[in-house]
């Protein structure tokens, strides 16, 4: 049981993920070979994801963060999005990268592809570790994605409830979802 009060079961192990990431870094490092490639990760569900992605990564890539609302103190989505943090450097004429760390509805995605493709970058690809695509709301396509998940509630691997479960090395179910809709 994690260590709160919620019960967590596994839906992605710690070894399953692993594995999935080295496939995706090796497919993108093959995509970007010999290209500067700036990768644009969104806090803080995706650090982790960010992480183990760049260290399999086998290519020249720089860093940078993006900051968005999220569902805050409920499981619910408000429908929302807004900017709570910017990027430090341009994008203008570089090859991006947009790491996120789960697909939902699908309107944080869209809002950030819009947003950063109105900024002219060179090139513009997402890759989402998981995507929950029983909830979508908007089209959205990803370019590369670790797993499908079904419509539940997941944490761990950086993603949170309530601030909670980030640190869990594997991607699990609350069985307790009441809240969620
Ligand atoms: P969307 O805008 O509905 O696609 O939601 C995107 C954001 O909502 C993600 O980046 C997460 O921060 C959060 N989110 C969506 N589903 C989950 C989940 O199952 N667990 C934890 N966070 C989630």
């Amino acid at each position: 049981m994690a260590p709160n009060n919620e019960k967590i079961s596994t839906l992605i192990s710690k070894e399953e993920l692993q594995k999935r990431i080295k496939e995706l870094a090796k497919d993108i490092g093959k995509d970007y070979e010999g290209r500067d490639l700036l990768i644009i990760a969104v806090l803080k569900g995706s650090f982790m994801f960010l992480a183990d992605l760049i260290r399999e990564l086998d290519c020249h890539v720089g860093i940078d963060f993006m900051g968005t609302s999220s569902y805050g103190a409920s499981t619910k989505s408000s429908g929302e999005v807004r900017i709570t943090k910017d990027l430090e450097q341009s994008v203008w004429g570089r090859h991006v990268l947009l790491v996120e760390d789960i697909v939902d509805t699908g309107l944080t995605l869209r809002y950030l592809v819009d947003t950063l493709r109105a900024r002219q970058p060179a090139s513009l690809k997402v890759c989402a570790l998981l995507d929950k695509p029983a909830r979508r709301r908007v089209r959205i396509g990803l370019d590369y994605y670790g797993f499908i998940i079904p419509n539940a509630f997941v944490v761990g691997y950086g993603l949170d409830y309530q601030e909670k479960y980030r640190g869990l090395p594997y991607v699990g179910v609350m069985e307790d979802e009441d809240q969620h809709s």
